[in-house]
């Protein structure tokens, strides 16, 4: 592995984080249908609890009442909690000013004064990546967050953007890409191994494949809304993945098959952030932690998934 820079460093130390696009969501979660406020606000605190510190938000996430949460959620609590958000690039964004911009508006909505990772959501259809790195790097001057990231940016534009900040002096921190065990274009493309080189930490969002991996869903049992859809052709082919992370989940004392998902992504290298509706999904996913898969199991299960996206 490459040198890690000095602020980028505790993000390579975390193991696990939580995911809050839950939170306010109504059009692929359904929040307010059997679960809300009360619900996230307890996986918030469950989470915490658990010794996991680190939270992704993003302005887009329930229209910025993810962000909203999330600061009432920090001010009933006294630990620590790091903060990542993520900006935006709608197309009327076409300036860098727009991501000073919309940091200032994260984080009034958060109601602190600086973030610990400010991240570009989407590459953007407007600016180039040169132009939205020097935005980034002016966030970065301007102390409002710690360090900066990218998210769903393929190999040669994340490399790209790493050049392009280190012009400016600034390391990219992260990139926060699609990856579990029904997702692994970034295990196969080289990017993940190149992020370890490069000491960009690599963040997995969809760590359950959207709660597929839970075991809970099947074709006869589709879960609500769009993933329905989304997922009508994965659906019927999970079950020989899942009857085979049941098996090694009792081989590590009952370990369910949301924490063999969350574990497979961190004994690659990566760090989830899982998504939680309420606490007994945020303790179950906090049990991923203190303990590692086995180089055999790793590899069944490699081969098992190679064999359902093949
Ligand atoms: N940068 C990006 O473009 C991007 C894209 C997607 C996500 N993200 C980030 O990544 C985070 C996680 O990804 P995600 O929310 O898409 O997917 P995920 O973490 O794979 O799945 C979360 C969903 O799975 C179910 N679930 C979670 N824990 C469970 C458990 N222990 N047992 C059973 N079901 C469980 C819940 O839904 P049900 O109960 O409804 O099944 C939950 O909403 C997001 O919150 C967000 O912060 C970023």
């Amino acid at each position: 592995m490459s040198e890690i820079s000095s602020e980028t460093r505790f993000l390579h130390a975390i193991e696990m984080g939580l995911g809050a696009w839950q939170w306010g969501d109504r059009v692929v979660w359904q929040y307010g249908h059997g679960y809300g406020e009360k619900e996230v606000q307890d996986a918030f605190q469950v989470t915490i609890s658990e010794g996991i510190h680190f939270i992704d938000t993003a302005e887009l996430y329930g229209n910025g009442l993810s962000e909203r949460l999330l600061g009432r959620f920090m001010k009933e609590t006294n630990e620590a909690v790091l903060i990542a958000t993520k900006f935006f690039p709608w197309p009327w964004r076409f300036y860098k000013g727009a991501i000073l911009r919309a940091l200032k508006g994260s984080l009034a909505r958060l109601d602190v004064e600086g973030v610990d990772l400010y991240q570009i959501h989407w590459p953007s259809p407007l600016m180039n990546t040169d132009l939205l790195m020097e935005g980034l790097a002016e966030c970065i001057k301007s102390g409002m967050t710690r360090t900066v990231g990218v998210s769903n940016f393929g190999q040669s534009r994340m490399l790209a953007a790493y050049s392009s900040l280190a012009r400016h002096n600034v390391a990219l921190a992260s990139n926060q890409v699609h990856y579990s065990l029904l997702s692994r274009a970034v295990e196969k493309n080289g990017t993940l191994a190149r992020c370890k080189e490069l000491g960009i930490r690599l963040i997995a969002y969809s760590p359950i494949e959207k709660g597929l991996l839970a075991g809970k869903y099947s074709a006869d049992n589709p879960p609500p809304g769009s993933r329905a859809r989304n997922y009508s052709g994965l659906l019927p082919k999970l079950q020989p993945l899942l009857k085979l992370m049941t098996e090694i989940g009792q081989d590590h004392g009952g370990k369910s098959n949301a924490q063999i998902a969350l574990n497979w992504v961190i004994c690659k290298g990566a760090l989830p952030i899982p998504g939680a509706k309420n606490t007994a999904q945020a303790q179950e996913n906090a049990g991923a932690l203190g303990w590692r898969l086995t180089d055999e199991e790793m590899a069944k299960l490699d081969a098992v998934s190679d064999s359902i996206l093949e």
